[in-house]
């Protein structure tokens, strides 16, 4: 193994061991770990997740651009992100391992986008990553389990702001005022300012389903 590779794989086993002792709801806790085994499951539960990221992650983008493009910013909030996007028969359309969907950050905009236990893992994995002066891990596997539930896959990849995406997470003095007027309005909490140019957003992350029995 490479020393990077090496040094990527005991961050991920970090990660891995720092079960989590408490739910924050005092709940049970869920356990969560990464996975960079070459398995045929877990090769097929990347390659799913993978493809199902980057095609979200690429609508995700034009949307933005296509909102800002067509309107004023403050029209655009309406449309971001990926609200249209609807399960049915609990997948999402034309992807159907991909159980649910999710764009989380350590800052977010949404209260409802906040991260769960095994989605803090990943952001904090990435964001050491990132302290240590090392290149984030483009994609991660990580398998959840639940204490009254079946357990899952995740797949999460970082996304990165570009220009398009400070004109609502960048610096507010540089929105207008009807753009900080609504955002406020919405999102009263919203922690997602303060962004500069190709800094590390947050995850999208999706859900992919258990393979039916027999197949990888
Ligand atoms: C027109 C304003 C606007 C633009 C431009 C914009 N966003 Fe957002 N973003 C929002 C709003 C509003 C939310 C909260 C959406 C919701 O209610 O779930 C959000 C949420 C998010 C979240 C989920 C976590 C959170 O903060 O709630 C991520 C990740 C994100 N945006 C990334 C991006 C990226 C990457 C771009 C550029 C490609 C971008 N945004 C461009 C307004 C914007």
């Amino acid at each position: 193994m490479k020393p990077r590779a090496r040094f990527l794989a005991t961050l991920a086993l970090t990660a891995a061991l720092a079960t989590l002792g408490a739910a924050a709801d005092g709940g049970p806790a869920l356990k969560a770990r990464f996975v960079n085994d070459d398995t045929p499951e877990v090769a097929t539960v990347r390659r799913v997740g993978e493809d199902a990221i980057n095609r979200l992650a690429v609508t995700l983008v034009r949307e933005v651009a296509a909102a800002l493009a067509k309107d004023s910013p403050e029209a655009a909030v309406d449309v971001c992100h990926l609200k249209s996007l609807t399960l049915s028969h609990g997948t999402v359309a034309g992807l159907p391992r991909i159980t649910a969907v999710k764009r989380t950050s350590l800052k977010v905009c949404n209260p409802a986008n906040a991260p769960d236990a095994a989605d803090q893992l990943a952001l904090d994995l990435i964001r050491s990553q990132m302290e240590n002066g090392d290149a984030p891990s483009a994609l991660l596997v990580q398998r959840v389990e639940f204490p009254s539930a079946p357990p899952e896959w995740r797949v999460y990849k970082p996304l990165g702001a570009t220009a398009n995406c400070l004109v609502c997470h960048g610096d507010p003095a540089e929105q207008s005022p009807a753009l900080r007027a609504k955002l406020n309005a919405l999102y009263p909490a919203n922690q997602a300012i303060g962004y500069a140019a190709h800094e590390w957003r947050g995850l999208i992350r999706v859900t992919v389903a258990d393979a039916p029995a027999g197949k990888p």
